[in-house]
């Protein structure tokens, strides 16, 4: 039978590749997101994949959210955290509404929403997780301090999670892109994303369906041994 994947923020960008490659794959995807109605609609209408709105940054939400997706459509198998969002500013001129905003939805939101189905895949010990971290979280970044917390946080969360779920059958692992052709990296100033673009190696921005592959590879039967690490895919920008 065909595995439940929720991804959240799974209607645009990053997310909305990895619900359609997931789709593609053969699993059942479910497609979260919190503020655009309209992008969600027509999201659901293209792809007949069905969207559901809550805020992760609410660990209410997130196990309200949880229990109607199982209750419509079966225990979810698949977790693709990928709801994330920017308020750049260096840190002298950052304010704690944009730090707390950050920190809330990219980090907060993995911590509920993990929290919120984890008990369900211990149970049936099988689960497969995977969290959307950043080449900025693995390098720093000018301006993003908040960000980059975020996104490093992922990982360690990841990894301690993936310690304590190994023996259920449950991985957790991390994709961290570069940077990708979505609505986040065109918020990014021109001269600065074109000096960004002449840095990386490969010669060019991501594309979505490139980091959803990595997803879908993840979220397979097949990736049951691969557990706590972090696939770095970022054109060449950042080793490590
Ligand atoms: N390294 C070193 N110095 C830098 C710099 C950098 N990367 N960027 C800017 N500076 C310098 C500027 O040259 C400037 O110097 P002077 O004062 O001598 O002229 C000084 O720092 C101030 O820079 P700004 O004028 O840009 O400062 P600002 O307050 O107007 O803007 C900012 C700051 C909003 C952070 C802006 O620099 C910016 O938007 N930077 C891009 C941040 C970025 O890359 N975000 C990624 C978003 S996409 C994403 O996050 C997805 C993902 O996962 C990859």
């Amino acid at each position: 039978m065909s595995r439940i994947a929720l991804v959240t923020g799974g209607i645009e960008g990053i997310g909305a590749a990895t619900s359609e490659a997931l789709a593609a794959a053969g699993f059942r995807p479910v497609a979260t997101y919190a503020h655009n109605d309209a992008a969600a609609e027509a999201f659901g209408a293209r792809t007949g994949i069905p969207v559901r709105k809550w805020d992760v940054g609410s660990l209410e939400a997130c196990q309200a959210g949880v229990a109607a997706v199982e209750a419509d459509f079966g225990p979810i198998d698949v977790l693709v955290n990928n709801a994330g969002v920017t308020a750049d500013a260096t840190l002298h001129k950052m304010t704690a509404e944009q730090w707390h905003r950050v920190l809330s939805t990219n980090l907060t939101g993995c911590f509920n929403m993990c929290r919120s189905v984890i008990e369900g895949m211990r149970a049936r010990n099988f689960g497969r997780i995977v969290n959307v971290s950043s080449i900025n979280g693995q390098s720093g970044q000018f301006g993003q301090t908040n960000y980059a917390a975020s996104k490093a946080g992922i990982i360690g969360f990841s990894k301690s999670l993936a310690l304590e779920s190994a023996s259920r059958g449950i991985t957790v692992n991390v994709v961290a892109p570069g940077y990708v052709d979505t609505a986040m990296v065109a918020h990014v100033p021109a001269p600065i994303l074109a000096k960004i673009v002449e840095g990386i190696p490969v010669g060019r921005l991501g594309r979505p369906a490139e980091i959803a592959h990595a997803i879908v590879f993840l979220a397979g039967e097949m990736a049951g041994y691969i557990t706590g690490s972090t696939l770095t895919i970022n054109g060449g920008r950042y080793l490590t």
